[in-house]
C-alpha cells in the first residue's frame, strides 16, 4: 500500500478538485458498510473544506493508502492549535473488499509515528456503532468503558481494531434523533422566574460574542470526560467570529437559544444545518452554567431553538450525542422525543 499525506491548506485547490471524488465515494463506501444512511452522506463543500482549510485554532491531516492508485484506505487527524498541541483526535478506514489484511494497522501505525514526531501523544479515536448492530450481538462478550457506564461488543471489528492498536474504551455516548416538531411542540409549562431566551439563526450578534465565547470555553471543561479529551479551550469574540465565517464558507449555519439572566449568560445551545441537506440538523454544544443549573434552562433552550427552527428552517430532524453518563442531558432529550439510533465509542491512547 502507498501512503501519500495531505495537511489541509498545502495543496493547490486544482488538485484537491481532482481527488475529491474518490475521497468521497471511498467515504459513502464505509458509511454504506457501517450502516448509516444518506443523513450521514458526505456532503461535497465540507469535505473539500476540510482539505483546504486551516484556521489559527484547528487543522487536520489526512493519509490516503491506495493499491494500484485506487484508495483503499483512510486516515484523518483533526488538530488543535490554540491549546493542547500534544494531542490528536485520529480515525482509520478501510475499504470492505480489503478488510483483516493488515492495512488498517498498517495506516494507523503511519499515522501515530507521523504524529509522535510532530509532538502530538495524546490520542483520541472514535467508532460509531448503530443500535441494530450492537443490538445483533447482546449475548457476547462486552467491553465496559472506563467511566464505568456503558459498553460495546467485543466482536466488531471496529472494536477489536482498537483495542488491538492499544487504544482503551474512555466513554461511551448516546446518539439519538427527533423529529424538530416534537420537542417544538413540547409543552413545559410557564416558569416563574427572571430567564429571558433569545434565539437566533445565523452568525452570532456581535453584542452577544463575548457571551457565546464564555459558554464555549466553559463548555470545553463542564461535559462529562472533558479532561480526557483535551484542556479548556480559548475562546473570545474573535474566535467566535472566526467559527461563524469558517461555517458560512462551508455552506452550514447554526440555530442558537441563548438563556440570560440580568442581561448575564446563564446558557445556551445550537443546532447547525447545512445548506446542501436542509432537512437535517446536528445538535451542537449546549451549557446550563453551574450556577444556573436547577431551573430546566436545558429543555427551555433545547425547546425555543427547536421552536425557532421549526419555524424558520427546513430542518425535520434532529441528531445529538450525548455521553450515558450525563443522565440529566438524556433525561431532557428523552422528553423532547429523541430516539436512540447509534452509539459512540470514545477511545484514548498515550504514545508517550
Ligand atoms: C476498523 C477497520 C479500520 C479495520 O481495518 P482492517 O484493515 O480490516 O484491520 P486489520 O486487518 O489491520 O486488523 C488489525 C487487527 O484488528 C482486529 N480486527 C480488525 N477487524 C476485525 C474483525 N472483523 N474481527 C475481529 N478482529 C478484527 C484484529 O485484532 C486484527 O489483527 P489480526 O488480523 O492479526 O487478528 C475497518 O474495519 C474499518 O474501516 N471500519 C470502519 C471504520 C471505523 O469504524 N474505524 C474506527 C476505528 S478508527
Amino acid at each position: 500500500m502507498e501512503i501519500t499525506r495531505i495537511r489541509a491548506g498545502t495543496r493547490a485547490p486544482a488538485d484537491i478538485d481532482a481527488i475529491l471524488p474518490e475521497i468521497l465515494a471511498f467515504d459513502l463506501e464505509i458509511n454504506r458498510a457501517a450502516g448509516l444512511e444518506e443523513d450521514f452522506d458526505p456532503i461535497p463543500d465540507e469535505v473539500r473544506h476540510s482539505l483546504t482549510s486551516t484556521s489559527e485554532y484547528r487543522t487536520s491531516v489526512i493519509w490516503l493508502g491506495r493499491i494500484d492508485g485506487a484508495v483503499v484506505a483512510k486516515g484523518v487527524a483533526e488538530l488543535r492549535l490554540d491549546s493542547d498541541t500534544d494531542t490528536a483526535e485520529v480515525w482509520t478506514g478501510v475499504h470492505p473488499d480489503h478488510r483483516r489484511r493488515g492495512l488498517g494497522a498498517a495506516l494507523l501505525t503511519v499515522m501515530e509515528n507521523d504524529l509522535r514526531a510532530k509532538g502530538r501523544s495524546a490520542l483520541s479515536s472514535y467508532c460509531e456503532i448503530p443500535q441494530s448492530v450492537r443490538n445483533a450481538d447482546l449475548r457476547g462478550a462486552h467491553l465496559a468503558a472506563e467511566t464505568g457506564a456503558g459498553s460495546l461488543p467485543v466482536a466488531l471489528p471496529e472494536v477489536s481494531f482498537l483495542s488491538s492498536r492499544c487504544y482503551g474504551l474512555a466513554q461511551i455516548e448516546r446518539c439519538s434523533v427527533a423529529p424538530t416538531a416534537a420537542a417544538a411542540e413540547l409543552d413545559l409549562g410557564t416558569d416563574a422566574d427572571d430567564y429571558v431566551i433569545e434565539t437566533w439563526r445565523g452568525p452570532v450578534p456581535e453584542h452577544r460574542q463575548e457571551h457565546i465565547a464564555l459558554l464555549k470555553r466553559r463548555l470545553s471543561t463542564d461535559v462529562p470526560g472533558a479532561a480526557k479529551f483535551g484542556g479548556e479551550e480559548s475562546w473570545d469574540g474573535e474566535r467566535v467570529r472566526a467559527l461563524d465565517a469558517e461555517k458560512k464558507a462551508k455552506g452550514e449555519s447554526m440555530a442558537t437559544a441563548l438563556a440570560l439572566l440580568g442581561g448575564e449568560p446563564a446558557g445556551y445551545t445550537q443546532v447547525g444545518h447545512s445548506t446542501d441537506r436542509p432537512t437535517v440538523g446536528w445538535q451542537g454544544g449546549t451549557l446550563v452554567l453551574r450556577e444556573h443549573r436547577g431551573h430546566r434552562l436545558g429543555a427551555r433552550l433545547k425547546v425555543a431553538n427547536h421552536r425557532s427552527l421549526a419555524a424558520n428552517s427546513a430542518v425535520e430532524r434532529i441528531y445529538t450525542w450525548n455521553a450515558v453518563e450525563n443522565r440529566w442531558m438524556l433525561a431532557i432529550n428523552d422528553q423532547a422525543g429523541f430516539a436512540t439510533w447509534a452509539w459512540v465509542g470514545l477511545w484514548t491512547k498515550s504514545l508517550r
